[in-house]
């Protein structure tokens, strides 16, 4: 990795764990979603309400208007606020991702009352099942669900060429995703 590339990541990172939201933010997020949503927004870590924001407007700015899409964008990782964790087991998390994807895998197949420092792996695999579940029950369209359960899933190579329109959507969601 090149000195800006590293200095690009860490500043992605940082900016990852320690921004919050701001007020006008919130009242971006309150003209998409229902009440029902914004209140599961509102539990989502500050930092995660603003990343889930930055991926709203990249995904404006690129011309994206889906309603389900502006939903899953800022909704793909309330799947995390049924067990919230700690910083310290968030930059495990993304350190194992960049070092040992398949770690990640692994030890996030464990059961959801893992105790100790297995836990943090078991939220980064199993959250977006999570948030599905909460973006359905909150009354989220079929495709906001879906593309919140999928945000994960690992596409095959030129899938922005797939003519399904969730699998369009799931791309540009992913693309943003890990680029915020
Ligand atoms: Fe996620
Ligand atoms: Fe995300």
């Amino acid at each position: 990795m090149n000195t800006s590339r590293l200095v690009y990541r860490s500043r992605q990172f940082w900016q990852a764990i320690s921004t919050g939201s701001s007020h006008e933010d919130t009242e971006l997020a309150a003209t998409i979603l229902t009440p029902p949503q914004l209140e599961l927004f509102q539990q989502m870590h500050r930092s995660e309400q603003a990343h889930s924001l930055r991926v709203l407007k990249e995904l404006r700015r690129q011309g994206e208007d889906n309603s389900d899409l502006e939903i899953a964008a800022l909704l793909h990782d309330v799947g995390k606020i049924r067990t919230p964790l700690r910083l310290w087991e968030r930059v495990l998390v993304v350190l194992v991702r960049k070092i040992c994807p398949n770690c990640v895998k692994k030890w996030g197949a464990a059961s959801e009352n893992e105790p100790g420092w297995r836990r943090a792996f078991v939220v980064a695999e199993k959250h977006p099942a999570w948030g599905a579940d909460l973006v359905s029950q909150s009354g989220g369209s079929a495709l906001a669900a879906a593309l919140v359960a999928r945000h994960q899933e690992q596409l095959p190579p030129n899938n922005e060429k797939k003519d399904s329109n969730e699998d369009r959507l799931l791309y540009k969601l992913q693309v943003v995703d890990n680029q915020s």
